[in-house]
């Protein structure tokens, strides 16, 4: 019966030496915290954590920059945080005197958020910025921080309405 069973030996050692390298490799090359939490290098938590943010959060901007906060507060941008236009910014945040911000290119950010696309809700302001603006930088007409044109006209207007009129 056990006549021909040379070869199923052999076999049996070779699959022997390829688990052992297997296991031993994996031994060598898996990362020692591998495992601590869950599937994944337990050190990497620490690394993670030890890196600079490179956003700040528009509260810590508010905290400086109460004008822009007024101006803003006042407009349909007013839940925009200050880094979806002006990118992160938390270098600047932490050392405002030798890390200047450059200026958002008002050409790319705008249409980022206000390029006509069906895909938007109807309600969204959206443009077809090449006809709409005529090539004019988008801030040669709009307010970053208070986009609405009529804005100051209608401020004033309020202003001088008698009390008790309308909003
Ligand atoms: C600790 C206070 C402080 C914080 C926090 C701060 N800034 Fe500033 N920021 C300043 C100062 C000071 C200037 C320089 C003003 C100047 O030179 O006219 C400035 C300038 C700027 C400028 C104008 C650069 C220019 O060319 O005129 C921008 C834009 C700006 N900050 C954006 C931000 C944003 C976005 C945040 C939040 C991520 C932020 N700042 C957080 C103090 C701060
Ligand atoms: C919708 C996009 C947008 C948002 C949101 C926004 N900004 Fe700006 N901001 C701009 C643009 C564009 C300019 C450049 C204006 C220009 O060149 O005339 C600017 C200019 C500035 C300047 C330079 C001085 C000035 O008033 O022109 C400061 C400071 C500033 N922003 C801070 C902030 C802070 C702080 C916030 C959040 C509270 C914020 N911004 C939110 C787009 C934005
Ligand atoms: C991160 C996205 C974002 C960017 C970038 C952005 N906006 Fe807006 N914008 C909004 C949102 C959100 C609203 C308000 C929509 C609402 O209330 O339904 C808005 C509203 C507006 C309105 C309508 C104002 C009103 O009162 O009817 C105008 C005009 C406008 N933005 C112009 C601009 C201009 C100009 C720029 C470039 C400086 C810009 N936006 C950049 C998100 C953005
Ligand atoms: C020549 C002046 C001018 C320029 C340049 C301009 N706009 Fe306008 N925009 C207007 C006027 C006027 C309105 C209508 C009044 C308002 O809602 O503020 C308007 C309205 C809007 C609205 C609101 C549309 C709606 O359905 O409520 C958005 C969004 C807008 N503009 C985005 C932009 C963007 C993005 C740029 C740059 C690519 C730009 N605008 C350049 C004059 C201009």
């Amino acid at each position: 019966m056990f006549k021909d069973i040379e070869h199923l030996i052999r076999l049996a050692v070779v699959i022997a030496i390829l688990l052992a390298v297997f296991v031993l490799l994996r031994a060598a090359v898996v990362p020692k915290s591998f495992g601590e939490y869950g599937h994944y290098r337990g050190t990497a938590i620490a690394e993670i954590a030890a890196r600079t943010p490179a956003f700040a959060g528009h509260d810590v901007c508010e905290a400086c920059h109460t004008d822009v906060v007024d101006q803003k507060r006042l407009g349909r941008h007013a839940n925009v945080p200050c880094e979806a236009c002006h990118g992160a910014q938390g270098k600047h945040a932490d050392d405002p005197s030798s890390v200047k911000p450059q200026l958002p290119d008002t050409a790319v950010i705008c249409a980022r958020c206000h390029e006509a696309n069906s895909a938007k809700p109807k309600g969204f302001p959206q443009v077809v910025s090449a006809d709409h603006s005529g090539g004019l930088a988008c801030n040669t007409c709009h307010k970053p921080h208070r986009p609405k044109i009529e804005d100051e006209k209608e401020t004033k207007a309020a202003n001088t309405k008698p009390a008790g009129g309308k909003k």
